[in-house]
């Protein structure tokens, strides 16, 4: 237990120095990304982002399903810490990313909530923010997923989050163990226009279960790529983002 914990500690500390890495003021621990694309395999049936990215977040956590009377799980939500790699894009260890760090969280005696408690610890400038469901903010009813950058990345900027809603959504190219690919809208917030979820690792309910048991927490990994913006951030300190409002 001990042993998966350091080894889960070690592994996000490695990210964090990756972006510690890169020159020493505030702001730029963050990396531009104005020549970043959003890589969609061919074949992969998700349109094409209109701009870069402008934020690239490892997201760590769970997707949460409930047991049906049908007998087979349905998607309830989710609870994951997102880590900021706009700093490694480009990189040989980009691209491995979310298998590299899923196969340690996922034998990790660790919860998402432990997960956000413990990047308390570490240099919060390399943490973007949380991802969790809430009621759908337009309609009043279901569940929305929500980024939500305002504990951390943009703490002081209320607006500093995205409520998202699914435009599209194909089957990962790497497997059936791996959560969907998705695409999706800003239903409200100014972080982002779009949100791609790509690259996912694991996240994905057995096939069926027994009607009545309990909810299920499973650990997935994926890159959460928010796209555009409109967040006019005053503090020069932050000034990164403007470069991405075109
Ligand atoms: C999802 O599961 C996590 C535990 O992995 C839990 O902390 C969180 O509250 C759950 N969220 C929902 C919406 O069920
Ligand atoms: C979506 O985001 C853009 C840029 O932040 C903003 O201009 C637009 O009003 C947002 N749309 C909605 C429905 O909030």
């Amino acid at each position: 237990m001990l042993y998966t914990n350091i080894k889960m500690i070690t592994a996000l500390a490695c990210l964090a120095c990756a972006c510690v890495a890169a020159p020493a003021s505030r702001a730029s621990k963050r990396c531009g990304l104005s020549t970043a694309n959003i890589d969609i395999p061919s074949g992969v049936g998700l349109p094409a982002p209109a701009y870069n990215p402008t934020l690239l977040g490892l997201g760590v956590g769970t997707q949460n399903y409930t047991c049906t009377s049908a007998g087979t799980y349905t998607n309830v939500g989710a609870l994951a810490e997102l880590f900021d790699v706009s700093c490694l894009y480009g990189s040989p260890e980009f691209q491995n990313l979310p298998s590299y760090v899923y196969d340690f969280w996922n034998q990790a005696s660790v919860s998402p909530a432990d997960l956000i408690a413990l990047g308390e610890t570490f240099d919060p400038s390399f943490i973007l923010g949380e991802h969790y469901f809430i009621t759908n903010p337009v309609t009043g009813s279901g569940l929305s997923p929500k980024w939500d950058f305002t504990s951390h990345a943009f703490a002081g900027y209320p607006e500093a989050f995205v409520v998202g809603s699914k435009i599209a959504d194909v089957p990962a190219p790497t497997g059936s163990s791996d959560i969907d690919w998705l695409t999706l809208t800003n239903l409200t917030g100014l972080l982002a226009n779009e949100v791609y979820r790509i690259d996912t690792r694991g996240g994905q309910p057995p096939a069926s279960c027994v009607p009545g048991s309990a909810e299920i927490h499973v650990k997935y990994t994926s890159l959460y790529c928010q796209v555009l913006g409109g967040l006019v951030l005053k503090d020069d300190d932050r000034e990164w983002i403007h470069t991405a409002i075109y």
